[in-house]
């Protein structure tokens, strides 16, 4: 692929919302009270025309705090980012030497954290994706801390044959991460993924993933903070949204056996003393971040 080629692949479709987040975390790495650094973040807006304008630093956020997109969804990503660090980075210090990151986008974690000795970070996303972030982390000499395994699949169909194949093993727990993804994923496709979860896990793995629990009303959809992600950056997130009804994952987690705690982005914003808090009409309020764990055999 060409390099014109790549950046218009990341710009378009599910792979523009990669960018927004992206930048969300470079706008938070800025921050004074930043919950969460990734110093490559902005490389991935800057090296995209159609994102090199977004912000990248707080003061570049067009009406500072008043703005819905970089302060409301923006402190939203930041909080999730360091929930979802501190996830795997438990799941490592409990002796996971797998992690297996669906959607990965343009998260750097293989990168910027501290990974023990043996640990492999296997990467799906598409190709395109997968390929711009190369190219950038390339061109910044960045050096992944964990064996980094890209691997380019539909999330949708069957990636599991390639996950294996590039060397997981299912015999071994595994730390799952499914962040801002399964938005996008038809209710089938979320289905087939968590049997796929559940089939290659052993005891001890776990899974973090995040969904949204019931259809948003016309006053959330229409609310500043979907308005302001398509007017100021065109990402239309309603548009990109599976629109059927979502499948209680989390239900059927439990019936397979695993242990499973629901929780809401606010409990964590309280926790961290920063990040969104229920407001009216709220684009956040049906956000969920689930955690699951199989238990250790003998539990
Ligand atoms: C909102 S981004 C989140 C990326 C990353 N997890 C993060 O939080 O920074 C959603 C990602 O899911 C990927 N994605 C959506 N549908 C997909 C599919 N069917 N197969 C592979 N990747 C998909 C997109 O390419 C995009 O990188």
């Amino acid at each position: 692929m060409s390099g014109a080629e790549l950046t218009a692949g990341v710009a378009r479709g599910v792979g523009r919302t990669a960018l927004l987040v992206a930048a969300a975390r470079a706008v938070e790495t800025h921050r004074a009270d930043a919950l969460a650094h990734d110093a490559y973040a902005e490389h991935f807006v800057r090296a995209v025309p159609e994102s090199a304008g977004w912000p990248v630093r707080p003061e570049q956020v067009p009406g500072g705090a008043a703005n819905p997109l970089w302060e409301r969804l923006g402190r939203y990503f930041g909080l999730r980012t360091r929930v979802l660090d501190d996830f795997l980075l438990r799941a490592t210090g409990a002796g996971v030497r797998q992690l297996v990151l669906l959607g990965a986008g343009l998260d750097t974690r293989a990168y910027r954290l501290d990974w023990p000795a043996g640990c492999v970070a296997y990467e799906i996303d598409t190709e395109e994706v997968l390929a711009f972030k190369h190219r950038v982390l390339g061109g910044l000499g960045a050096v992944p801390r964990a064996e980094h395994r890209p691997l380019p699949a539909d999330l949708r169909g069957d990636w599991t044959a390639a996950l294996t194949g590039a060397g997981f093993d299912p015999s071994a727990p595994a730390a799952w991460l499914a962040e801002g993804l399964l938005f996008y994923l038809p209710a089938a496709a979320e289905r087939r993924l968590m049997a796929a979860v559940d089939h290659l896990s052993a005891a001890g793995s776990t899974l973090a993933y995040e969904v949204k629990t019931a259809p948003e009303s016309r006053a959330v959809r229409s609310g500043p903070v979907y308005t302001a992600a398509r007017e100021q950056i065109g990402v239309d997130l309603l548009r990109l949204f599976d629109a059927g009804p979502r499948p209680d994952s989390a239900a059927g987690l439990s019936g397979r056996g695993w242990s499973v705690s629901v929780r809401t982005p606010y409990e964590f914003a309280r926790a961290h003393g920063r990040g969104p808090l229920p407001e009216p009409d709220d684009a956040l309020a049906t956000n969920r971040w689930i955690f699951a764990a199989r238990p250790a055999a003998g539990r």
